[in-house]
């Protein structure tokens, strides 16, 4: 492996800089006034498929933003890795809150990045890690040390609910033919303490609008007399949980995976420490649900959380008025085996019930996504966990992450393949936040790690 580490480094200014040029073209895929720049980030990306040596490189259009494809087949009787990754990304606002512009990528370092990390939207989420795969498949070309056939399919619209993504692996079964998927969208627990993510969450996003009077009131002339939708909106989500942290809506746990003691006790291994986690976000305390770890209510319980709420006068000074609307948008998180649809079913049925007959309440579902587990007994997740060990010099540990990626259960679904979850971000590094980065030790040592899996993953698929 020492001619592929050479190259990287003999290479290593270049690679960061294709990053930074990568960085600075805003594609955001939930803004249409970026859309010119997210079809040339997708053009960007096929140019560097092609020069890394990858064939039948094509943007392919689809109703949203486009996906890119490539592949390199070198030999039918190898196996076949699936890269997906996303290069669109999410709005950098509030903008006023970065220290440096977003789409100005610079690096500086941090306490847990003393050799630097690139600031930029998209940095780590994902532009930064899906660029550590074609830059590991161009070393393994020039190295000549390809172990596996390889496709590339980077979407456009991961942020954004990859609903477009969806038909194009419905439409392309024989094409996206593999044994395996792998991706880096997720992180590790730490510079030094290498894991794997072997669980992601799945979602139920609601929009909800609850009316009262048909006109917004003068809140002396009427209030007290009528209901207002603001402050009922409020009870109505305060409904949502108990004092313990329970999801109140019935019917919500009853298709939860409960954890048996033993997977419990596993997943505990992974080292977390409270006073860390506090002292990170400012926290004088933590908050959640009763009977569970912290580790625990951000991976295998289910969230409910207001991702926003508005409705009346939020200009300067003071307006009395009562509003003839509000509105919240509610997230939540699930886990194995719950639904999606039923859990937007459920949501909905109890919201109509405890709104009061004095409003009347609209609802609209957002996009979803069903809950992932990676097996560890699987011979991707033996791949990169020896992959990772060679790397880093350590056993990488699995863990179950709270996020989501709503479309790798639709790849299990529609292709039948497992998809390893190998990322190499922090949790500290400020994905969908101002001053998003990612380590450049991180960017590299995914470029170390790739090509070791393909290595493995050969070797073990026999
Ligand atoms: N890469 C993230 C998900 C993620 C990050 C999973 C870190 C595990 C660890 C992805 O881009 C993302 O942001 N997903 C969204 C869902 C999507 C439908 C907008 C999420 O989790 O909120
Ligand atoms: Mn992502
Ligand atoms: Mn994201």
């Amino acid at each position: 492996m020492s001619e592929i580490n050479n190259y990287i480094t003999e290479n290593k200014d270049r690679f960061l800089n294709e990053l930074l040029d990568l960085l600075r073209i805003p594609s955001v895929s939930a803004d249409s006034s970026y859309d010119a720049d997210t079809a040339k980030t997708a053009d960007e990306i096929k140019k560097q498929l092609e020069q890394a040596g990858a064939d039948n490189v094509e943007v392919c259009p689809t109703a949203g933003h486009p996906i890119v494809y490539g592949e390199k087949i070198i030999d039918d009787h190898l196996p076949t890795v699936l890269v997906y990754g996303h290069y669109d990304v999410q709005p950098a606002d509030p903008i006023n809150l970065w220290d440096s512009p977003p789409f100005e990528p610079i690096i500086k370092t941090t306490d847990l990045h003393p050799e630097g990390a690139i600031f930029a939207r998209g940095s780590c989420d994902d532009k930064g890690q899906m660029y550590m795969h074609v830059k590991a498949f161009e070393v393994m070309m020039k190295t000549d040390s390809l172990a596996c056939n390889v496709k590339f399919m980077i979407e456009g619209e991961e942020e954004v609910g990859s609903e477009n993504l969806g038909t194009f692996v419905k439409e392309n079964k024989e094409k996206l033919k593999a044994d395996v998927i792998v991706i880096s969208d997720t992180g590790i627990i730490a510079n030094d303490t290498p894991s794997i993510t072997v669980g992601l969450r799945g979602l139920s996003y609601i929009e909800v609008e609850v009316t009262g009077p048909n006109r917004d009131l003068h809140s002396g002339l009427y209030g007290g007399a009528v209901a207002n939708p603001i402050n009922i909106l409020c009870e109505m989500i305060a409904k949502m949980k108990d004092d313990k942290d329970h999801i109140a809506i019935p019917g919500f746990y009853n298709d939860v995976e409960i954890l048996s003691e033993e997977d419990r006790l596993e997943l505990s291994k992974a080292p977390f420490d409270v006073e860390e986690y506090k002292k990170s976000i400012d926290l004088a305390d933590i908050h959640g649900e009763e009977g569970y770890s912290s580790m625990e209510r951000v991976s295998i319980r289910p969230t409910l959380d207001v991702n926003g709420i508005w409705g009346g006068y939020t200009g300067e000074g003071a307006k009395t008025v009562i509003a003839s609307k509000a509105y919240a948008k509610i997230s939540m998180r699930l886990v194995p085996h719950q639904d999606s649809e039923k859990i937007t079913q459920l949501f909905t049925e109890y919201f109509k019930n405890i709104a009061p007959s004095s409003v009347s309440v609209k609802i609209t579902p957002h996009h979803g996504g069903t809950p992932y587990v990676t097996p560890t007994n699987f011979v991707g997740y033996k791949a990169a966990k020896k992959a990772m060990e060679d790397s880093f010099g350590k056993t990488p540990v699995p863990v179950r992450s709270g996020g989501s990626i709503p479309i790798v259960a639709l790849f299990e679904e529609e292709l039948g393949l497992k998809s390893v979850l190998m990322g190499f971000g922090l949790d500290s590094d400020a994905i969908h936040s101002p001053n998003e980065h990612y380590g450049v030790f991180n960017y590299f040592k995914g470029i170390e790690t790739i090509p070791l899996f393909y290595k493995y993953f050969a070797e073990y698929h026999k």
